[in-house]
């Protein structure tokens, strides 16, 4: 019995210690680069991918519509973490400096539009030194552009050989979808993510943030070029779907549109900020790709946009529970990375995945406008009539 339990004392011990190891392990697998996906924007895109680093620089964090801090005050990567303090940062708004309707260059990201991949081949190979963008410059390896906006990329360990990689692509304006020719659902920060997920070092499926929570594929269902899965960020709203084309949708309002084409194609792995996260320990590691990313960003818990603008605010107006804008989302440590099934919902929800591409379908929902978010406890804004 005394051995048994010292052993099992010195068993503890020794979990504790490599738990600890693993958490600092900050190691990004091969086959995560290998795998990761490629994005087509839209070809009409007016709100490109943008710098979450930059869009720190145009917002002021506020608390109940009230500025906390001057506006010439900037948060940045390394210290929004800080605004937590503040109700626990959950209430924090990060606010438009400008009047979003006067639509600032910064909001719409022209600039991080991805680099033609043939004009970036001709760049590195007149460079005259080897530069290998995932380990090759061969131009027939090449495929997508390179974008200034950096995207996200969250590995997770989840044991069990099973091996979560959430690619995060944000834009500082979603443009929301039109019903009867009225505009729904604009919002300032917008956070969309393909997760890949593997099992034992090889691509089993791939989620995409679809309108309403996403929908899941088998790695083998979905598009690829090479074994890169290919997937699609709609106009205006960046919604993920695994194929181009219309996908319609029904709200309590009315019939709505998500549209996606073969627009410009972004290669998220020339550009990313890469990190290791345990969701158990609640752990970030930026990676040994990017040793310097900072991680004080990723625990900031409130919302990357502007709150719902009151109703008698002039850009505002309802019609059957929807809003023109509604507020920004929460960041990535908010899109339920722990998820045991590969689909975004609550554990109980169910999760189809799929073996083949969809045919067109209509959805039909009954929830609210907002994106791939939770319903949000403070979705409407003052003074709304119930
Ligand atoms: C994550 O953290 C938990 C709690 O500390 C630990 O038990 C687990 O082993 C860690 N997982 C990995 C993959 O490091
Ligand atoms: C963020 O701001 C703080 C305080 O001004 C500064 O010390 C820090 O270096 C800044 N970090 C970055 C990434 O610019």
């Amino acid at each position: 019995m005394r051995t048994s339990s010292v052993y099992s004392l010195l068993g503890l011990l020794g979990l504790a210690e490599s738990a600890d190891k693993r958490d600092r392990d900050n190691r990004i697998p091969g086959y995560v680069l290998e795998y990761a996906p490629l994005v087509h924007l839209h070809s009409s895109e007016k709100f490109w991918p943008c710098d979450i680093a930059e869009h720190l620089e145009h917002v002021t964090p506020e608390l109940n519509y009230t500025p906390m801090v001057p506006a010439s005050t900037n948060y940045n990567l390394t210290n929004l973490d800080e605004l937590n303090e503040f109700s626990n940062g959950r209430f924090v708004y990060l606010t438009s400096d400008d009047n979003v309707e006067a639509r600032p260059d910064w909001l719409g990201g022209e600039k991080n539009i991805p680099e033609d991949p043939e004009e970036l081949y001709e760049r590195i190979t007149s460079q005259g030194r080897p530069q290998r963008p995932l380990g090759t410059n061969d131009a027939s390896q090449i495929h997508g552009g390179r974008s200034d906006a950096p995207a996200v990329l969250v590995v997770i360990d989840k044991g069990h050989g099973v091996v979560d990689a959430f690619w995060f692509f944000f834009y500082s304006y979603n443009l929301g979808n039109l019903v009867f020719n009225i505009r729904f659902g604009n919002h300032v920060g917008d956070w969309e993510h393909t997760l890949v997920r593997f099992i034992d070092g090889k691509p089993e499926y791939v989620f995409v943030s679809e309108h309403f929570f996403g929908e899941a594929y088998t790695y083998s269902a979905i598009e690829k070029v090479g074994k890169r899965p290919v997937v699609y960020s709609a106009i205006g709203t960046h919604a993920m779907y695994a194929t181009p084309g219309t996908h319609p949708y029904v709200l309590p309002l009315g019939l709505l549109h998500d549209e996606t084409d073969r627009g410009p194609l972004w290669d998220p792995a020339l550009n990313s900020l890469t990190y290791r996260y345990n969701h158990t320990s609640d752990v970030l590691v930026a990676s040994n790709l990017t040793p310097k990313a900072p991680t004080e960003w990723f625990f900031f818990n409130g919302h990357w946009g502007d709150k719902v603008y009151p109703i008698d605010d002039s850009r505002q107006y309802e019609f059957v529970g929807e809003y023109h804008y509604v507020s920004g989302p929460l960041g990535p440590r908010f899109k339920h990375l722990g998820r045991t099934k590969v689909c975004q919902g609550r554990t109980s929800d169910p999760c189809a995945i799929h073996e083949w591409l969809p045919p067109e379908h209509i959805r039909i929902v009954d929830g609210v406008g907002e994106g791939e978010d939770w319903k949000e406890d403070e979705r409407d804004p003052p003074m709304a009539v119930k």
